[in-house]
């Protein structure tokens, strides 16, 4: 699973598409691998089924405000990822079309980080 690792300094958010088993560094300082979790308040929701869902996250405005806002969607569907970028003012939700309902999608906030239906494990 791609990894999410921030450093808390300048605030950079990296996806690690291979770890090449080396420390992930910014601003001299070790990035952070950001952890998915299920039980904070924008679990994504999926509706719909078949080929066609539509993704929603809870806990957020709609539309989303400046101060809170839901970054991206991610849905991983066997070999491929779909991912979907937001700015404020957008509705915190996206559809897509997938090989199968039964999906892991992940998403990510600022404030209460990167929360998935099927978080990795650690
Ligand atoms: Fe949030």
């Amino acid at each position: 699973m791609l990894e999410v690792m921030k450093c808390h300094l300048c605030g950079k958010l990296a996806m690690i598409v291979r770890d090449g088993g080396k420390r992930t560094i910014c601003c001299d300082q070790l990035m952070e691998k950001l952890v998915e979790k299920n039980k904070e308040v924008h679990v994504p929701v999926i509706k719909g089924e078949g080929n066609h869902i539509k993704v929603v996250i809870p806990g957020v405005a709609d539309p989303m405000r400046s101060d809170h806002y839901i970054e991206w969607i991610e849905v991983f569907d066997g070999p491929y990822l779909q991912v979907k970028g937001f700015e404020p003012g957008d509705a915190p939700q996206a559809e897509f079309t997938v090989s199968s309902p039964q999906v892991k999608v992940r998403t990510y906030c600022e404030e209460h980080g990167l929360c998935s239906n099927r978080p990795s494990k650690r």
